[in-house]
C-alpha cells in the first residue's frame, strides 16, 4: 500500500516536471518563431538601409541596441535636424509607430517612409529588433 502511494506520487511528480519543461520549451520556440518572421520582414524592408553590425552605419544608422535608445544618438551617425530634436526614446511603442508611419512620428526625418501597418508583423519585427544586442 505504502509502495503504490510513493509510486503514485514519483508519478505525478514526473508529469508535472514533464509539462512544466514542455511548456517552457514550445514557449521558446514561439519566441524564436517570432524572430524568424521579424527577421524575414527586417531583411525585405529594413536591410537596405540598417545593418546588422554595430560598428556599421549604412544609408541609416545600425539598430543593433536600439531598444531603448534615445532618438538619433548613435555616435559616428549623421542624423537629420528632426531626428535630433525630436526627443524621442525608442521604445517598443515608438519603434511601433515609426514602422507605421515614421513621417508622422517625425515630420521631415531622412528615412524613407514605411508603413508597416499589420500589428502581427509590427509583433515579430520589434522581437527581432529587441534580439539585435
Ligand atoms: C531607405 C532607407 C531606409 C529604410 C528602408 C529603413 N530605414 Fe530606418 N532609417 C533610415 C535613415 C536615413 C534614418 C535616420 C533618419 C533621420 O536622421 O531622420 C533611419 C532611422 C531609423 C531609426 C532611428 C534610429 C536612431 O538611432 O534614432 C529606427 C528605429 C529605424 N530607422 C528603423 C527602421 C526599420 C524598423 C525599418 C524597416 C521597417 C527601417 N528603419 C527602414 C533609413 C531607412
Amino acid at each position: 500500500m505504502k509502495i503504490k502511494f510513493i509510486l503514485f506520487m514519483m508519478l505525478i511528480g514526473s508529469t508535472i516536471l514533464l509539462s512544466t519543461t514542455a511548456s517552457a520549451e514550445s514557449s521558446m520556440s514561439v519566441q524564436d518563431a517570432m524572430r524568424a518572421a521579424g527577421k524575414a520582414t527586417f531583411m525585405h524592408r529594413c536591410r537596405a538601409c540598417h545593418s546588422l553590425d554595430p560598428a556599421v552605419n549604412s544609408f541609416g544608422p545600425s539598430l543593433v541596441g536600439v531598444v531603448g535608445r534615445p532618438a538619433g544618438t548613435l555616435a559616428r551617425y549623421v542624423y537629420s535636424n528632426a531626428m535630433q530634436k525630436s526627443k524621442l526614446v525608442w521604445t517598443e511603442e515608438n519603434i511601433r509607430k515609426w514602422v507605421e508611419n515614421n513621417e508622422k512620428l517625425v515630420p521631415n526625418t531622412r528615412m524613407r517612409h514605411v508603413a508597416i501597418t499589420d500589428v502581427a508583423e509590427q509583433d515579430f519585427l520589434i522581437a527581432f529588433i529587441k534580439s539585435l544586442k
